[in-house]
C-alpha cells in the first residue's frame, strides 16, 4: 500500500507535502517523490528511491520555488522494482499532467499497449505511468477538461485506486478519485484551501474537518471549493463533513525510541478506551449499539464467522476460544485472502466479523463484498474511523485504539482482542446466556486489566536481559494451548516481522507432530504456560524439549509452579484463563521488540512491510 498527499491553497506547498509523507512513510516506504507548480518555474518533479531522507536530501540540493499545488508519494511496490524512474509521481507524455496513485491497475498493460500505438512512450516500468497517459490521450481525444478526462479513464481501467492528478494549464485544482484505496480531503481554515492524502495524519495540525471520498468517487478539489461526483453515473454528491477528534501529539513517538514501543506503553490506556462508553451507567451491562439495534437479527444467528488478515486473524482466533465459551454456537475463524476465493458456504443466519485495525486490507474488504452479496449479517471491528470497511459492514464498533504508526500490530490487536471479549459477553447478555452474577465477575476482571498490564510493562527490563541472550538465534517455536494458541502465533508473528528471525507458532500439544524434529540448543521454544487446566500436559511438553537440549522461555502466571521448568522464566499478573492472552501478549511484544532492537532492525518500518496492504 502507498500514501499519497495533495494540497492547494495558500501556504507554501513542500513543507505540507515533505511533512505529509513522513506521516504517511507506515503505509509504505521503499521510494518517495513530489512534483509542485507554480507560473514562473513550471512543475519541480522530485523522486527517489529509499526513505524520506533520501528525498529530503534531494530535495536540499534542488532548486525549488514557492508553490501553492502540489502531490507527493510514499511507495510500497506493486508493478516495477523500487527505483528513481518508478517512483511516483509520474509525469504524461506531454508534461501537462502529473499524478501519483495508491494501488493497482490489473489491465494497464492492454492500455498501454494501445497507448504505444498511438504514440506514447514509457520511462517506467508501473502501472501508475499508464493510467496518467490515458487521462491524457481522453482529454486530448474528447477535448474535455482534467476532471472528465479521468472520470472517462478511470471508467476504462480494471482495479484499486486512490489517485490524485494535477494540470499545470489549470494550476489551481487537483482531481482525486478512489475505488478500493482509501482518500480523504480536509477542509482547510476559512475554506480557502484544501488538502487531499491516505488518511488524517498529514494535516491534522490544520483542520480537523475532513471528507471521506466514497467508493468510486471522484474530486475536483480547487482551493476556494470542492465538487465530488460519482465516477460511474456522474451525479453530483452533496459534501459530507466529518469533524475529527484526534490530536497532533497522538502521532509523534514523544519520549520513545520507536512508535512501536510507544503503542506498546499505550495498551493500559486503550483498554480503558475500549471499553469506555460500553458500560451501562450502573455497570450491568455492556452496551454495543450495532448488537442492541441488530437484537432481532443476532437472535437468530447459529454460526459465526470471523475474517481477518495477520493479527487481526489471531485476534480472531482468539474470539473462537471466546464466543464458542459464552455463546455456544459454532464459530470459524478464516484467513479473508483464502475465504474469498474458495467457494465459501454463507447462509442467511451467518454472523460474519470482519477484524481490521485499518480498515482497508484488501483481501478482507474483498471477502466482506462476498458476504454481503449473499446477504448475509456483517459486523465489523475496525480501528480507523471512516474506514472502507467499517463503512462496508451492517453493524460494527470501533476499537478506539488511537493512531497506530508501527507497522508491526500492538495496542490495535489489544484493542480487538478486549473487543471480541466484550462482544461475547454481550452476545450472551442478548441470548440470555449469562446471568447478571456471573456478568459482574468477568465485568470486575476486565476492568482490573489496566492495571495488571501496568505491572506486565514493568517487567520490561527482565524482558530485555533475556532478549539479550537470544537475540543471536535464527530460529525461534512459540508454544501455547487453548486461548494461548494464538498468542503463540502472534509472538512469532511480531518476532519474524520486526526481527527478521523465522519463527513459528504451534498448538503445544502439536509439537510432538513433527516440529520437536527442529529441538536443538540453537532453536529458542517460547511456552506460554499460563493456564491453570491443562497444565500438567504443557509440563509435558517442556520436559519433552528439555529432553532434547531444547531451552524454553516461560510465559507464566505470578504464582505458577512452573518457573523452575524453564532457562528464563516471565512471570506475568493473573486474571481468568480465557483473559491470560491479553496479558501474555505483551511481553511478547515486549521480546520481539527487544530483539529487533539489539539486532538494529527498523522497528517501526520493516523491510517489505506496510502498515495496511491494500493490493490483493
Ligand atoms: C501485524 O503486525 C501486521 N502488521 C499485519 O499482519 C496486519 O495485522 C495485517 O496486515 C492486517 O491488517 P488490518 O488489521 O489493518 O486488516
Amino acid at each position: 500500500m502507498c500514501g499519497i498527499v495533495g494540497y492547494v491553497g495558500h501556504r507554501d506547498v513542500l513543507p505540507i507535502l515533505i511533512n505529509g509523507l513522513k506521516r504517511l512513510e507506515y503505509r509504505g516506504y521503499d521510494s518517495a517523490g513530489i512534483a509542485t507548480y507554480n507560473e514562473s518555474q513550471g512543475i519541480n518533479l522530485v523522486k527517489t528511491k529509499g526513505k524520506m531522507a533520501n528525498l529530503e536530501v534531494l530535495l536540499e540540493s534542488s532548486y525549488y520555488q514557492e508553490s501553492f499545488l502540489g502531490i507527493g508519494h510514499t511507495r510500497w511496490a506493486t508493478h516495477g522494482i523500487p527505483n528513481d524512474v518508478n517512483s511516483h509521481p509520474h509525469a504524461s507524455n506531454s508534461g501537462d499532467l502529473v499524478l501519483v496513485h495508491n494501488g493497482i491497475i490489473e489491465n494497464y498493460e492492454s492500455i498501454k499497449n494501445l497507448l504505444i500505438k498511438r504514440g506514447y512512450e514509457f520511462k517506467s516500468d508501473t502501472d501508475t505511468e499508464v493510467l496518467v497517459n490515458l487521462i491524457e490521450e481522453v482529454k486530448k481525444k474528447e477535448q474535455v477538461k482534467l476532471g472528465k478526462a479521468v472520470q472517462i479513464a478511470l471508467n476504462q481501467v480494471v482495479g484499486a485506486y486512490a489517485i490524485a492528478v494535477f494540470d499545470i494549464n489549470k494550476p489551481n485544482e487537483i482531481v482525486a478519485a478512489r475505488l478500493g484505496s482509501p482518500l480523504v480531503i480536509g477542509i482547510g481554515a476559512e475554506s480557502n484551501e484544501h488538502f487531499i492524502a491516505s488518511d488524517i495524519h498529514p494535516f491534522i495540525e490544520y483542520t480537523k474537518s475532513v471528507v471521506y471520498l466514497e467508493e468510486g468517487e471522484l474530486a475536483i478539489v480547487k482551493g476556494k471549493k470542492i465538487k465530488i461526483r460519482n465516477i460511474k453515473d456522474d451525479k453530483l454528491k452533496s459534501i459530507l463533513i466529518t469533524e475529527l477528534n484526534v490530536e497532533l501529539e497522538e502521532i509523534r513517538k514523544g519520549d520513545y525510541e520507536h512508535f512501536m514501543l510507544k503503542e506498546i506503553h499505550e495498551q493500559p490506556k486503550v483498554i480503558l478506551d475500549t471499553y469506555r462508553g460500553r458500560l451501562s451507567e450502573n455497570k450491568d451491562m455492556i452496551k454495543m449499539s450495532g448488537l442492541i439495534d441488530n437484537k432481532e437479527i443476532l437472535s437468530k444467528i447459529d454460526r459465526i464467522v470471523i475474517l481477518g488478515c495477520g493479527s487481526s486473524y489471531i485476534a480472531g482466533l482468539l474470539g473462537e476460544y471466546l464466543l464458542e465459551d459464552f455463546i455456544g454456537i459454532p464459530v470459524e475463524v478464516e484467513y479473508s485472502s483464502e475465504f474469498r476465493y474458495r467457494n465459501p458456504i454463507i447462509r442467511e443466519n451467518d454472523l460474519f466479523i470482519a477484524i481490521s485495525q485499518s480498515g482497508e486490507t484488501a483481501d478482507t474488504l474483498a471477502a466482506l463484498k462476498l458476504v454481503k452479496s449473499k446477504n448475509a449479517f456483517t459486523f465489523g471491528i475496525c480501528n480507523v474511523v471512516g474506514s472502507s470497511i467499517a463503512r462496508l459492514t451492517d453493524a460494527g464498533a470501533y476499537t478506539h485504539a488511537g493512531v497506530e504508526i508501527g507497522v508491526a500490530s500492538t495496542k490495535a490487536l489489544m484493542s480487538q482482542m478486549i473487543m471480541l471479549y466484550m462482544f461475547a459477553i454481550h452476545l450472551a447478555q442478548i441470548r440470555q446466556k449469562l446471568s447478571q452474577d456471573k456478568f459482574n465477575i468477568y465485568r470486575d476482571e476486565l476492568l482490573s486489566l489496566p492495571e495488571k498490564i501496568e505491572r506486565a510493562l514493568a517487567l520490561e527490563p527482565a524482558i530485555k536481559k533475556i532478549a539479550y541472550i537470544y537475540s543471536e538465534a535464527n530460529n525461534f517455536l512459540y508454544l501455547g494451548r487453548k486461548y494461548n494458541y494464538p498468542m503463540a502465533l502472534e509472538g512469532a508473528l511480531k518476532l519474524k516481522e520486526i526481527s527478521y528471525i523465522h519463527a513459528e507458532g504451534y498448538p503445544a500439544a502439536e509439537m510432538k507432530h513433527g516440529p520437536i524434529a527442529l529441538i536443538d540448543n540453537d532453536m529458542p521454544v517460547v511456552v506460554i504456560a499460563t493456564e491453570n487446566e491443562n497444565s500438567e500436559k504443557i509440563i509435558s511438553n517442556i520436559q519433552e524439549i528439555k529432553a532434547r537440549n531444547g531451552r524454553v522461555i516461560g510465559i507464566i502466571r505470578e504464582d505458577s509452579k512452573l518457573k523452575s521448568l524453564f532457562d528464563h522464566a516471565i512471570e506475568i499478573p493473573s486474571t481468568f484463563d480465557q483473559l491470560m492472552p491479553i496479558i501474555s501478549l505483551v511481553p511478547l511484544q515486549l521480546l520481539a521488540y527487544h530483539i529487533a532492537v539489539i539486532k538494529g532492525k527498523n522497528v517501526d518500518q520493516p523491510r517489505n512491510l506496510a502498515k495496511s496492504v491494500t493490493v490483493e
